[in-house]
């Protein structure tokens, strides 16, 4: 290895060990003497000038290679259409551009985790907080990641991560108190969901998580108390109906019981804003150009699994609203489930049947 070779791989080096800060905090360390004999070739001050530039770009191009290698390969994509691979295309791309910078590497990890590419969306927040080890967002969107694959230790230190940033946060204070209860972690559960409803009472997933513990001590008073403030922010999520149907059952109020219980057939998810940025992501790549249709007899096989189809049939939206929603149906029972090209027609159909006689395919 020539002098040039081995001090420009020493500076990579510390590029490479500065990571993230390899292109501002370049250390500049001096030259060898440039009167020593034993330093050839000699330094002459000008070939110092001019080499100097070029080692800052090895150290970069180091620290940058350092951290591309960490990114994800670029998945296969079976179930995906072309909107959605542009997507991947684009952010992947925009990721390894240099110098590699935080955002663009975790908004790649965002678009993973909106289509549940699990394993490269958490490469690449990984990748992301290696860069900006306090920024909130990757923290938190791997926490959710993790939650949602239920490794339950790595969430719980990244909510509590978060929490060192940002201590006053309800939600994550519920999402804690949930992922507790998950884990039958009672009494963590109970502090963690009591946190949250200090800091903001009709936190929805904390009056759930509460009311549930409450149910358990069959506490239904309590149970009511928590869950009748959040039903007015949030008439339509149907656990707090199923829960309320429970506590009002075992008070003797049958038909109130029975009310809640037919609302809490299946309803409306809880969504942080955060997380409805991140699932946004999603939702363009299948607004277009859908075969409306394929899609009844489709929904008839694809959509009866969990729920029945009455509310499908009922419910007139926009087109967004459904992309929206279809997505969240794919992120529960997956892409293998029901694909891009598959989806895409489903919500052209559900999006424009109002204009044509009722569930009569155009
Ligand atoms: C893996 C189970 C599952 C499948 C399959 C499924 N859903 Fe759902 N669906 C749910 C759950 C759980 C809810 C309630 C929570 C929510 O909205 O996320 C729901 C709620 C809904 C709602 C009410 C949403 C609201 O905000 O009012 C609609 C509409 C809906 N589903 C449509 C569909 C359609 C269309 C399909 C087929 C493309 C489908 N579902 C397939 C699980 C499923």
């Amino acid at each position: 290895m020539s002098l040039d070779e081995a001090r420009a791989s020493d500076v990579a080096g510390a590029g490479t060990r500065l990571g993230r800060r390899c292109y501002d905090d370049l250390p500049v360390d001096t030259p060898p003497d440039p009167m020593s004999h034993h330093s050839p070739p000699a330094w002459h001050p000008l070939v110092v000038l001019v080499l100097l530039p070029v080692f800052g770009a090895a150290a970069c191009a180091g620290g940058n290679d350092a951290v591309f290698t960490r990114l994800p390969q670029f998945p296969t994509f079976a179930h995906q259409n072309a909107a959605s691979i542009a997507l991947f295309q684009e952010a992947n791309a925009s990721a390894r551009e240099a110098p590699a910078t935080a955002d663009r590497i975790g908004r790649l990890g965002m678009t993973y985790h909106a289509y549940r590419f699990s394993d490269e969306a958490r490469r690449s927040y990984e990748a992301a907080r290696d860069l900006a080890p306090d920024e909130y967002r990757w923290i938190y969107y791997q926490a959710f990641l993790e939650k949602s694959i239920f490794d339950f230790p790595a969430a719980q230190s990244l909510f509590r991560r978060a929490l060192e940033l940002d201590p006053d946060s309800a939600e994550v204070w519920a999402e804690l108190g949930d992922l507790y209860l998950k884990w039958n972690r009672r009494d963590d559960a109970a502090e963690s969901l009591a946190r949250a409803l200090a800091l903001d009472p009709t936190q929805p997933l904390a009056a759930l998580g509460q009311a549930r513990l409450a149910l358990l001590t069959e506490d239904w008073s309590g149970a009511v108390a928590l869950l009748t403030p959040v039903l007015d922010a949030h008439p339509r999520l149907s656990l707090a109906h199923k829960y309320l149907a429970q506590a009002y059952g075992n008070v003797g109020r049958g038909d109130d019981s029975a009310r809640h219980q037919s609302l809490g057939d299946y309803g409306s998810a809880i969504e942080t804003p955060l997380m409805r940025e991140l699932h946004e992501l999603s939702i363009d790549a299948i607004l277009e150009g859908g075969d409306p249709s394929e899609a009844p007899a489709l929904m008839q096989e694809k959509c009866t699994r969990c729920h029945t189809s009455a509310r499908i049939e009922e419910t007139q939206r926009d087109r967004r609203w459904w992309a929206g929603t279809v997505r969240r149906m794919q992120r529960e029972a997956g892409w293998a489930w029901l694909s891009d090209d598959q989806a895409a027609s489903v919500v052209a159909y559900l999006a424009t049947r109002e204009t044509a006689p009722a569930h009569t395919p155009r």
